[in-house]
């Protein structure tokens, strides 16, 4: 399962690309990139700590719980572009997320120094316990994806794959359709057309999450009681 922005919508934190988008109101280059963390380190600590006021008012909403709720019927694994916790607060247990998180700070000299924020503030003047400042643990544009591998091999043993509330136009995460097995259908939730790169046919269901999400569980339910009463 590779969740985007679109599932947290329902739950009141922006997307990125819809109309009222955060890439409408902020620019990329100033708020999430390397470049402008050193331009202004201020700035971009404010943008997250925007993001984290809002996350501390949202809660999850019923696509994150059916699929928390999914894990007594199948072995689901998370695979989010989010930096939210909503899939965590729902319940779900297996969760990666590609482009870090929100609630969590890392040191600026050592990376594997990463940090639990308390409430919602990151600022200047925040130290790791050897003296340097303290980042977001975000991965920002132009920054490796180190969760890439991990998620690449857990599509890879997939028995059903789905796409909900992502427009698939940010890489490496939307390759991760590539590595779906041939054996595996594939499921979109998404109120709008997304554009999916593979030349496989997708199971489109054109809803939002909280519609969508138990919809699409329905419809895998019934695929593999179809599957096993085939099998018998
Ligand atoms: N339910 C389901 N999908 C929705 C809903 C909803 N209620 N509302 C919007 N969507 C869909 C939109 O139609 C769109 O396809 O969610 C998708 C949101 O796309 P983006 O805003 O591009 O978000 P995402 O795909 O997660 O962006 C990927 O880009 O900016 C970076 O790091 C950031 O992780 C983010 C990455």
């Amino acid at each position: 399962m590779l969740t985007g922005a679109g599932i947290s919508a329902e739950s009141g934190i922006r997307t990125f690309r819809d109309s009222d988008g955060l890439w409408h109101d902020h620019r990329i280059e100033d708020v999430a990139t390397p470049e402008g963390w050193q331009r202004n380190p201020g700035l971009v600590l404010e943008f997250y700590n925007q993001r984290r006021r809002e996350l501390h008012k949202a809660q999850p909403n019923a696509a994150h719980i059916a699929l928390a709720r999914a894990e007594e019927t199948f072995d689901v694994r998370i695979i989010t572009q989010n930096i939210d916790d909503l899939h965590e607060r729902a319940g779900s247990t297996k969760v990666l997320h590609l482009h870090g998180e929100l609630k969590k700070a890392r040191s600026t000299a050592d990376p594997s120094l990463i940090y639990d924020i308390e409430g919602t503030e990151l600022n200047l003047g925040d130290r790791c316990e050897l003296g340097s400042q303290l980042r977001p643990h975000i991965v920002w544009f132009g920054e490796d994806v180190p969760a890439m591998p991990l998620a690449a091999q857990i599509v890879q043993t997939a028995d059903v794959f789905a796409v909900v509330g992502s427009s698939l136009v940010v890489y490496p995460a939307a390759a991760l359709v590539q590595y779906v097995p041939p054996t595996a259908p594939i499921f979109v939730v998404d109120p709008k057309d997304v554009s999916v790169p593979t030349w496989r046919e997708v199971i489109f269901i054109k809803e939002k999450a909280s519609v969508g999400v138990p919809k699409m569980l329905e419809a895998m339910r019934d695929f593999f009681t179809e599957d096993k009463r085939k099998g018998e």
